[in-house]
């Protein structure tokens, strides 16, 4: 039977509890798992500068990366918002995601105190033709 990954849910709406949100006031909650089953916990932090905001999403996979987890060893992450409706990750998080978790599935959950919507996709299904390089770098 496929997982239902309600765990992993879990763990992202525990995650938004930590978000640092003074400007937005919206908060994000990640939870990634590793095909070994670990799961790392990312939460949105905000910054008065604003650009140097991190979303959840990336918070999560760089916690995954510095406890020395491999790119690409992710089966799934779950990603929560303050939305009535499930929260989709950003551009930028869908590109980071494609390089490091190639494959992993993306679940998507309404804040649950407001709503159960739900949206599963790849990585892949949310970012084709992801940018990327193929020569040895560029302006040669
Ligand atoms: N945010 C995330 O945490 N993940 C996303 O994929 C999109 C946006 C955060 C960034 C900011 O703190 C707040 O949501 C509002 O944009």
């Amino acid at each position: 039977m496929a997982p239902d990954y309600e765990g992993l849910i879990d763990a992202a709406a525990k995650a938004r509890e930590t978000a640092y949100v003074p400007y937005s006031h919206f908060r994000v909650g990640a939870a990634l798992l590793t095909r070994t089953g670990h799961i790392y916990t990312g939460c949105n932090i905000e910054n008065i500068s604003y650009s140097p905001t991190i979303c959840a999403e990336r918070t999560a996979i760089s916690s995954a990366i510095a406890a020395g987890e491999q790119p690409g060893s992710f089966e799934a992450i779950a990603v929560v918002g303050d939305d009535s409706e499930p929260s989709t990750p950003c551009g930028v998080c869908r590109q980071v995601l494609a390089e490091l978790a190639p494959g992993a599935l993306v679940i998507m959950a309404a804040a649950p105190e407001k709503g159960k919507g739900r949206l599963s996709l790849t990585v892949e299904e949310l970012l084709p033709h992801r940018f990327t390089f193929h020569s040895d770098g560029g302006g040669k």
